[in-house]
């Protein structure tokens, strides 16, 4: 079998043409020092990002705003994959060019959201499930023949003195990993994404035990149920102190905890680690990316990069503001932010 420094273990020969067609999306979801834009905020999410900044809440503004996005001139360079959301996946631009086209004109391999957000948790009172497992099989075949060729599924975590339980995890990471199968055999590479929040007063001990514990199920999940690690993206929480701790923490620190948290769950066959922002602003988002590389550079098993939404599109959706005169200006933004991730990717921002 001939290999190259650049080619996957799996691909060649013995693999089958299913895994091979998923390597080759995780190898150019990894390319370079690109990372992944998450574009596919819930219509209700999504409006509640414009209330903050003053832009209606109607469908033809968030057509605009995705337009926006999926037309800035160089994002391609920055961006390998961009997560879409069912009612995006079938918009056009006011040309009427599909934005899956848009995006694969542009060297972005289109994905989309598959859950169906969170509800309440029967039996645990504080803590969500995620729904969207029925039907998935027959939403997955539809997504792929749309053009989609990974998807994203997020488990939400919420810390406080009691919770979470382990009742709560459990039900999470198994419906994570049950998506996860799903996805694979439609030729779909999952992004698996267990969200540890921000939200409480914890320290940055309790975010490194509770996102450790969460990871270790997850991947006792996943291997129950055949999932091909080689052909999957973790989108984890970076390590984080809780948003209103007293104890915050340097950016070392969180790139320290956040990779030997890592180490010690993730296994080396995971090809990639793209992280979520999770509320962080942008220059902070990054620096941790950045400070990850800068002391752990070739020395870890996986690559780690970024697939971030807040972090990259919140300044420029302040420059937005809903008007047409400004679109220019926060989509110059939108790249800028981008690139700056991709020079956190080298170690160099
Ligand atoms: P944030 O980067 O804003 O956390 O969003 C990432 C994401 O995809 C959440 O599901």
């Amino acid at each position: 079998m001939e290999t190259d420094e650049n080619s996957h273990p799996l691909k060649g020969t013995s693999a089958p043409m299913e895994t091979n067609e998923l390597i080759n999306t995780v190898t150019a979801l990894f390319e370079g020092d690109k990372g992944l834009l998450a574009m596919d905020e819930s219509t209700a999410t999504c409006n509640k990002r414009f209330e903050e900044v003053g832009i209606p809440q109607t469908e033809e503004y968030r057509r605009k705003y995705r337009e926006l996005i999926v037309t800035a001139p160089g994002l391609g360079k920055c961006i390998s994959g961009a997560i879409l959301y069912d009612e995006t996946i079938y918009q056009s631009t006011k040309d009427g060019v599909l934005f899956t086209d848009k995006l694969k004109q542009a060297g972005i391999i289109p994905g989309i959201k598959v859950d169906e957000g969170t509800t309440d948790l029967a039996g645990f009172p504080g803590e969500k499930i995620t729904r969207g497992l029925d039907g998935l099989k027959e939403r997955l075949a539809k997504y792929y023949e749309l053009g989609a060729r990974f998807a994203k599924w997020r488990a939400v975590i919420t810390i406080n003195a009691v919770i979470p339980t382990k009742g709560c995890i459990e039900a999470n990471m198994h419906a994570l990993a049950r998506y996860a199968a799903l996805c694979q055999e439609a030729g779909i590479v999952p992004i698996v994404e267990p969200e540890v929040l921000m939200d409480g007063s914890h320290d940055l001990k309790r975010c490194f035990d509770v996102t450790a514990n969460v990871q270790h199920i997850l991947f006792d999940q996943l291997f129950d149920q055949n999932v091909n690690l080689q052909a999957l993206i973790l989108k984890p929480n970076m390590v984080l102190p809780g948003l209103s701790s007293p104890k915050q923490a340097s950016i070392d620190k969180v790139a320290e905890a956040t990779v030997t948290c890592l180490l010690q769950s993730v296994p080396a066959a995971v090809p990639g680690v793209a992280f979520l922002s999770g509320g962080q602003s942008a220059e902070l988002a990054t620096a941790h990316l950045n400070a990850m590389h800068v002391k752990y550079k070739g020395k870890l098993p996986w690559a780690l990069t970024f697939s971030f939404a807040r972090a990259i599109q919140q300044p420029a959706l302040e420059i937005w503001k809903g008007e047409d005169e400004n679109v220019e200006k926060a989509q110059q933004m939108l790249v800028h932010r981008a690139s700056l991730d991709n020079a956190a990717r080298r170690g160099e921002y």
